[in-house]
């Protein structure tokens, strides 16, 4: 598959097929997405693939309610989104169903992999993370590529101290997000919703659109 055909189309699937992601497809998937960068090359980012309906329904009754705040402050208006009404009933259905996704896949980070150089900034610290979400959409491609849809959610990363100990998850290691993975019901979106390139880019000074 085309490289910029697969990066406008893997968008966020919340409606799964019950066809069955075999382990050779995951294997594949990891095997492209741990060529994505990090500092220092310190490889961080692991995954724990859960399978087993018993650890996804946890998980997914640890999202709920998360989620349902999430929904609340949507509905009342006082969390902004850009997603359409639309996407917001889809996501609200995809949480009370997480529990029968497919595969979910969490996404874990070695602390001691990550070099944040923002965090004394007096500002939200977000370069630790650049060392672990390169790899992560690596593996959204590599498993669109095959065919196969994901929904990259990080809700859950609230509840890191449950997720830890539900998969025994070792002190020293984060969570950075957690992705459900299937074939989807629908096929793949042919067109996401993106700000157009004129809006965010800009050449030498900030004030100066690169392409209007
Ligand atoms: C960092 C990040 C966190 C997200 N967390 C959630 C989540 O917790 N639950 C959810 O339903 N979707 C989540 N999403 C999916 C976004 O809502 C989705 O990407 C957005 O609505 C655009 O949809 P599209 O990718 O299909 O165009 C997340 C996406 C990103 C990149």
């Amino acid at each position: 598959m085309e490289l910029s055909e697969a990066m406008r189309s893997t968008g966020t699937c919340r409606y799964f097929s019950d066809k069955h992601v075999s382990d050779d497809v995951l294997r594949q998937a990891f095997d492209d997405a741990r060529f994505g960068p990090q500092g220092g090359n310190r490889q961080p980012v692991r995954w724990v693939v859960v399978r087993d309906d018993a650890t996804k329904k946890r998980l997914a009754e640890l999202y709920l309610p998360y989620w349902e705040a999430y929904y609340a402050a949507v509905q009342e208006g006082s969390k902004a989104v850009g997603a359409v009404p639309k996407t917001v009933e889809s996501a609200n259905e995809f949480a009370r169903h997480l529990g029968e996704v497919p595969v979910m896949i969490v996404v874990c980070a070695e602390l001691d992999g990550l070099h944040p150089t923002d965090h004394e900034l007096g500002r939200l610290s977000v370069v630790g993370g650049a060392s672990i979400y390169p790899t992560v959409q690596n593996l959204t491609l590599a498993l669109r590529e095959q065919g196969v849809a994901s929904a990259l959610t990080t809700l859950l990363c609230a509840e890191e101290p449950a997720v830890k100990e539900l998969l025994h998850i070792p002190d020293g290691y984060l969570t950075a997000a957690h992705i459900a993975v299937g074939y989807p019901r629908d096929g793949f979106p042919r067109k996401l919703t993106r700000t157009p390139v004129e809006d965010i880019v800009f050449r030498d000074s900030f004030d100066t659109p690169m392409f209007a």
